[in-house]
């Protein structure tokens, strides 16, 4: 049976308009106005809301093994999370360590996804070695659907990869025409900051963003510019928090290298002195890179409503109190991370849209459209159109809510965004045609979710 929405005003990253949409096998197949439909078809009356394309969060965390503990979500809470706050489809970080086997890896973030997921999602495939083994292993990752790399220039012996094995990801990564996305921080820097500043006796988590200061990310920035501009390679830097930073990107841009700019959700509400609270509460907002100094935000504000800071995602990645905890006599062990993809779209349209520091479609390119052509979801995703994937979000732009821990589904104990309040929450999330969220409450299919294969842009080699 097909489904008619009617009444409602079409927003893209491009244009609005008052038109009906037509979904039949899970696609858009028309849209105009007083559409002829056949008998039996549900109708959906969207008056008085905004209808976006399903939102795309390209910066996810689910399975995270991490700093001796693991992040607390499953893909049975994050994804029917991620679909209440609006967002379709999500593209996780697989996140093996140094020591562990890339394709093993691959196959087990693979098997947390199938059959559990309520939204779509692809992987973005984390090299945190690179051998000979490594190589091979990521051609047939490649080959599986996930073209898109990640490399961490932070969090040493972990994750963290030297400069030899960046320039062996960027050379695979240029020959297959992959993307890669980075974590741009010194790791030596970090490493060698952290220790002084535990041996000075500094170990609250107000610590944590002078050990890792605006300098460390724009010479992490830097550096993945200059390997990008030597190699040919395409990048993303994910994350990016700060003025320094952006302009690292910005000039490397100028110069036409291939990069485009993350930030996320934290850094455009919150900034450094949420990890000065005392103890726990400070612990709560120890993320990488850090919270910063206020004035940043409106750095990021602009450059995203200029375009300049491509895309806006979450960086999602809870850790409860508990776990917290382990870092109350170091700040060095406070699990970095902290929740957000249930929120992003509701606070980036409230503080950033009906504020007027983000043009209304460009918070639908930088959430949804932007990434989606990026990682190559585009135009299955990320559009309303002829063709394209039925993952349709009604927005009520007339609720009024504020978030509390209590009442989210992501599995943490508590919020960063307590007692902030939204103008505006998805009414109708459609996955595919099928509603999966009704009015804040999930209504759909928990294991609906698919995994999304995605090519490559066309490598050096490719005709
Ligand atoms: O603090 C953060 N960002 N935690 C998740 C891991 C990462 O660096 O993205
Ligand atoms: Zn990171
Ligand atoms: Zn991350």
């Amino acid at each position: 049976m097909g489904v008619l929405i009617r009444n409602g005003e079409i927003v893209t990253s491009e244009g609005r308009y008052f038109a009906d949409i037509y979904v039949e096998d899970q696609t858009i197949t028309q849209i105009g106005k007083d559409l002829d439909v056949p008998e039996g078809t549900e109708v959906i009356d969207a008056t008085g809301k905004l209808i976006f394309p399903g939102f795309v969060d390209p910066h996810v965390h689910i399975h995270l093994p991490f700093m001796g503990t693991f992040a607390k979500d499953t893909y049975e809470t994050a994804s029917v999370a991620a679909l209440i706050g609006g967002t379709t489809s999500l593209i996780e970080m697989c996140c093996p360590s140094r020591q562990e086997d890339a394709l093993a890896a691959y196959r087990l973030w693979k098997s947390k996804a199938e059959g559990r997921s309520a939204c779509d999602y692809a992987f973005h495939m984390a090299v945190t070695r690179f051998d000979a083994q490594t190589e091979a292993q990521l051609r047939e990752i490649v080959a599986d659907g996930t073209a898109s790399f990640k490399v961490f220039l932070s969090y040493k012996g972990f994750f963290g990869v030297d400069d030899g094995e960046l320039y062996q990801t960027l050379k695979l990564a240029r020959e297959l025409g992959v993307i890669v996305t980075a974590h741009c921080e010194n790791a030596e820097l970090v490493s060698r900051l952290q220790q002084d500043l535990l041996a000075a006796g500094k170990i609250g988590p107000e610590w944590h963003e002078p050990s890792r200061p605006e300098t460390v990310e724009a010479e992490g920035t830097g550096r993945f510019a200059a390997f990008l501009e030597t190699t040919g390679a395409t990048g993303y830097v994910v994350h990016l928090s700060c003025a320094p930073a952006l302009k690292a990107a910005l000039e490397a841009k100028a110069r036409g290298v291939k990069l485009s700019v993350e930030s996320v959700l934290p850094h455009f509400l919150l900034d450094k002195s949420y990890a000065e609270r005392d103890g726990i509460e400070g612990m709560k907002f120890v993320m990488s890179p850090p919270l910063r100094d206020r004035r940043n935000q409106t750095v990021l504000w602009n450059a995203l409503d200029g375009g300049e800071i491509d895309t806006v995602g979450t960086d999602h990645c809870p850790f409860d109190v508990e776990q917290k905890l382990l870092g109350k006599d170091a700040f060095t062990a406070i699990p970095n991370g902290i929740p957000g993809v249930e929120d992003r779209v509701n606070l980036m349209y409230t503080y950033g849209v009906k504020r007027g520091r983000l043009n209304l479609h460009r918070f639908v390119d930088a959430l949804s459209t932007r990434a989606s052509k990026l990682f190559g979801l585009y135009p299955r995703k990320g559009e309303i159109a002829v063709g394209s994937d039925a993952d349709l979000v009604i927005y009520d732009p007339a609720y009024r809510g504020t978030i509390s821990a209590r009442a989210q589904h992501v599995n943490c104990d508590y919020s960063g965004f307590e007692g902030v309040e939204i103008e505006g929450r998805p009414a109708l999330v459609l996955v595919r045609g099928k509603v999966q969220v009704r009015e804040g409450e999930f209504v759909g299919e928990r294991g609906r979710g698919e995994f999304l294969r995605r090519k490559p842009e066309g490598g050096v080699n490719a005709s």
